[in-house]
């Protein structure tokens, strides 16, 4: 019986490009779900853009066009990337949708009706200057834990303490600059608390990794706080039916959005597709999602779906994030590559396969090293897959009118079975995500081919003409092996099993393996992928650091970014008071118990100093040993959690690890003034 599968990808939010980041995900969904259809299970993967909430409204204003018209423009740009990069959704919707709409209104009233909706007055942030209440990533501040400052209204880059916005001492919009003040405003509760005992059992059943698992368990075992689902015009999003003014967050219509494209899909396919998220359905549901957003598929949306009397998930697929060479991506190191980059300078499948190589199932981070992936793409997939099918094709083309032998050899069967029993192991690696097991078991078959072919040296023995059914075999068993093996790839490398089904005149599938292609004729061999260059990688490192200055990735903070104010205009005698020097970092190292910091130790000449910074993300503490920067010298020192912190290294940039320390030119010593 053919399993029944159900599989979303979390949805990019409309305002911004897809980048390697995001395709990690995507990839990963990908294989998953071509894998499936290969095993003949029916597998569907519903998809959408997110279209809704503050940052899109703002980045739409700052465009001076209407959201709706950059949600538009964002989504054919992300069905152009999905298209480039052979990814295989069902549908690709958007949550600002008619079916949306009328889902999230449906499960907001059962939601309602069944008592888990609660109404509660809260303080909240407003901006009078813009007349809007502040998200929490469009307020700074002061953090209330170690008063480091600078810090979003969420959590603290420095502590990791997380607080509410209305904590942050000093604060200030940033979509004015304004100080904004605390009002008085009626939200909308989803009762969350009312759940604690379906997640605690929902969250240890199996559904989730063990990490996730156990990370969650400690949220509930510190009791559920009830989530505010609403949010004060002007918003961009959904207005809620029993409260004028009041719009649904964006995350309360995001996961509807898996449900939203899913009956759009059935209205062209004609599928019940409410079959699919009815209590009793047999149909498997799957979410692939990266570690930031478990609180919100594996917390909140169970809950909403049990409340509102829906099927819950079978499993959520929990990822880690993309690095590269050990860092968070960043636009000016230039390695926040979007994929429309990518493409203008590389085929999709060498990423495609590089992911493949390195995914576990696991809530790892994968790291991205262009070394390493040029080396691996390379050898495995030219020097390895490919590199069997140009040995053999050509004789056969040449020598036998495109005609594979009319037996396979007797002698060679066995070895044919050691292919086809492989399937089985490869087939449980992709179904566990265990995809890096999978790619290094086909390798092994990769290279047993080739060291066959090269043992049986066909290019020698085509000299004597009585060897020639000897070399036709010889071909046919590696054109077979090849097949098995671009067979086992397929779920990584579409488009080469697309070519080896137009090379090899057959259609590819697990059955077809069963029986080895013989008295076939084949199609001339037309070259499939060659090797990674240097300078294909050093382009996109350009290109993408010479588009760097317009904010291209989706999260609030770098929207917030394009947004960061000027502030109010000072007399000349108010920057002298500030004492800036030049300083030499004489010892760095990093801070127990904060990820975040750096503690530096600075010369001034005149004196030493000890600063923590906030630098960690976009430093290594060794490599900023010995560099010479400019620190306020006179700032009232402050105690944090870790010690004293007397002054403050000057640094450009949002903050995380897009931070760049500033540098005096040479000839500037420790000590001199900056002014
Ligand atoms: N719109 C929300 C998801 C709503 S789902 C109902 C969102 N969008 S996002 O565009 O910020 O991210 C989409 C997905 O891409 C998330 O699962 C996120 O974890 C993933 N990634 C974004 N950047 C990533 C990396 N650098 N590395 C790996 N995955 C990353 O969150
Ligand atoms: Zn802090």
């Amino acid at each position: 019986m053919s399993r029944q599968i159900l599989v979303t990808s979390a949805l990019p939010y409309a305002n911004g490009a897809l980048h390697i980041g995001h395709m990690l995900e995507y990839i990963q969904t990908d294989i998953w779900v071509r894998y499936q259809r290969l095993a003949g299970n029916q597998c569907q993967w519903v998809w959408a853009d997110d279209g809704h909430g503050t940052p899109i409204m703002l980045k739409a204003e700052a465009e001076g066009i209407t959201p709706l018209e950059l949600i538009t423009r964002c989504k054919a740009e992300h069905e152009r990337d999905i298209e480039g990069f052979m990814l295989s959704p069902d549908n690709f919707h958007t949550t600002h949708s008619d079916e949306n709409r009328e889902l999230a209104e449906l499960i907001y009233t059962k939601l309602r009706d069944a008592g888990h909706i609660v109404k509660r007055t809260i303080k909240q942030l407003y901006d009078a200057e813009k007349q809007m209440y502040l998200p929490d990533r469009f307020v700074k501040g002061i953090c209330p834990n170690c008063s480091a400052a600078d810090q979003y209204g969420d959590n603290c880059e420095v502590c990791s303490a997380t607080y509410d916005a209305t904590e942050l001492k000093e604060p200030i919009s940033q979509v004015s600059g304004a100080t904004p003040e605390l009002r008085d405003s009626e939200q909308h509760f989803f009762a969350l608390s009312q759940f604690g005992d379906m997640l605690k059992e929902w969250t240890t059943s199996g559904t989730l990794q063990s990490e996730v698992a156990n990370k969650l368990s400690e949220w509930l075992e510190s009791g559920l706080q009830d989530w505010d689902i609403s949010r004060n015009a002007p918003y961009w999003g959904f207005e809620i039916p029993d409260a004028p003014g009041k719009y649904f967050y964006v995350w309360l219509d995001a996961p509807i959005g898996y449900m939203a494209s899913h009956k759009n899909l059935a209205a062209r396919t004609n599928e019940d597709w409410e079959a699919s998220w009815t209590p009793d359905s047999k149909v498997e549901l799957y979410h692939f999602i990266g570690k930031d957003i478990t609180n919100f598929h594996c917390l909140f949306w169970p809950a909403m779906l049990q409340g509102a009397g829906f099927r819950k998930p079978t499993g959520v697929f929990c990822h880690g994030f993309l690095t590269v060479d050990n860092l968070k991506m960043s636009k000016s190191r230039g390695t926040s590559v979007t994929i429309e980059t990518w493409l203008k300078h590389l085929k999709p499948e060498y990423l495609r396969y590089y992911y493949a190589s390195k995914l576990t199932s696991g809530v790892v981070d994968l790291n991205m090293n262009f070394e390493d992936f040029t080396t691996r793409c390379n050898a495995d997939i030219v020097g390895k897959v490919v590199n069997i099918a140009s040995r053999c094709a050509g004789f056969i083309t040449k020598k036998f009118d495109g005609q594979l032998s009319e037996n396979y050899p007797a002698n060679a069967i066995n070895d044919y079975q050691l292919f086809l029993s492989a399937q089985t192991s490869i087939g449980e690696y992709y179904e566990k995500r265990e995809f890096g097991k999978a790619m290094r078991e086909i390798m092994v078959l990769a290279e047993h081919a080739n060291t066959y072919i090269n043992d049986a040296e066909p290019w020698v023995k085509i000299k004597n003409p009585e060897n020639a059914s000897e070399v036709q075999d010889i071909c046919t068993i590696g054109l077979n092996y090849f097949r098995a093996i671009v067979t086992y790839l397929s779920p990584v490398l579409p488009g080469i099993a697309a070519q080896t089904e137009s090379f090899m005149n057959t259609k590819l599938s697990l059955e077809s393996l069963e029986h080895p292609l013989v008295g076939h004729k084949i199609n001339t061999y037309k070259p499939m992928m060659t090797r990674v260059e240097n300078s294909q990688i050093e382009k996109i490192l350009e290109d993408t650091k010479a588009s760097s200055p317009t904010p291209v990735t989706s999260n609030a903070a770098s929207s917030a970014e394009s947004y960061e104010p000027l502030k109010p205009e000072i007399e000349i005698d108010e920057f002298n008071k500030v004492d800036l020097r030049v300083a030499v970092i004489v010892d760095a190292k990093p801070v127990e118990g904060a990820d975040k910091l750096i503690e530096l130790t600075l010369d001034i000449g005149i004196e030493q100093r000890t600063v923590f910074a906030g630098l960690k993300a976009a430093y290594k503490p060794e490599d900023m040993i010995g560099r010479t920067t400019v620190m306020v010298a006179n700032l009232k020192p402050r105690k944090m959690r870790f010690g004293l912190s007397s002054g403050m290294v000057l640094a450009a940039g949002p903050g995380g690890s897009e931070l760049f320390t500033l540098t005096p030119d040479t000839g500037a010593t420790a000590g001199m003034r900056v002014k």
